[in-house]
């Protein structure tokens, strides 16, 4: 954990549920309200179908909705897509920019992540931006070049702490159930935070630095205890209140 900076749990739902989910979103309110002090804050980024819903339902309790992606632009001809803006005004308080997900189905690059992550400002969110190597770019000693290129390309000027956090998610660990070792985890948050700090300043040196994929209940708080790890970017795990909350309790445990 970086001294100084309040952890961040945050789910990941991807392209799952409807109506019927939000009992999820209920059981996670209440089991984060149940605490009497939380050592983190809480996040769920959910479908924009969903979030308006969702943030009815987490109103008045420890949890925040997020969205999973925004265009970059405010409004326009752009069919089927969703300003920043408008998730704002759908309750959403952060947005996830550049998931792997995103950059491989929609072959989004740096400078679109940065132009959203501006946007996620521009609406007054909070900028979760992705970086992360393959597998093949692991295996070839390239995981600190590809991973730097990102975060130089991907984080746009004016990066604030209080409104970015960055999000290391290796592809070959996301929903595969693989995790890198402790030692390439603390190696890989380190060397992020290199950059950010020189770049940012005390910004750089605060902002929050998650680690994503396959987090789960039974390894959350030996990934949450590595050096550099202020939280983490949940999956598969994040759609059962039960599965999100036990890995909440990873934190500080
Ligand atoms: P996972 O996904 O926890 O299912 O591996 C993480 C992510 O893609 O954010």
């Amino acid at each position: 954990m970086t001294p100084g900076v309040t952890p961040l749990v945050a789910g990941n739902w991807k392209m799952n549920g409807t109506a019927a989910s939000l009992d999820e979103i209920r059981d996670v309110c209440a089991g984060l309200d149940a605490e009497s002090t939380l050592p983190h804050e809480t996040l769920l980024c959910v479908p924009s179908t969903l979030i308006e819903r969702a943030a009815g339902v987490a109103a008045e309790s420890a949890l925040a909705i997020g969205a999973e992606d925004c265009h970059e632009k405010e409004s326009g001809a752009h069919t089927g897509d969703v300003s920043a803006e408008m998730i704002a005004d759908a309750g959403a308080k952060s947005v996830i920019v550049g998931h792997s997900e995103r950059r491989t189905d929609h072959g989004e690059t740096d400078a679109i992540v940065q132009a959203k992550a501006a946007a996620a400002w521009r609406a007054g969110l909070t900028a979760i931006i992705c970086v992360g190597e393959t597998r093949e770019e692991r295996e070839a000693g390239k995981a600190q070049d590809v991973v730097g290129t990102q975060i130089s390309g991907s984080v746009p000027d004016g990066m604030k702490a209080d409104t970015t956090v960055i999000a290391y998610e290796p592809v070959w660990a996301i929903g595969t159930g693989l995790v890198p070792s402790s030692d390439d985890i603390a190696a890989m948050h380190a060397f992020i935070r290199e950059p950010m700090a020189s770049r940012f300043g005390e910004e750089g040196s605060l902002v929050r630095i998650l680690y994503g994929g396959s987090v789960k209940p039974g390894n959350a708080a030996e990934i949450f205890a590595i050096p550099h790890v202020d939280g983490g970017l949940i999956g598969g795990a994040s759609l059962k209140a039960a599965d999100f909350l036990a890995i909440c309790e990873g934190i500080g445990s």
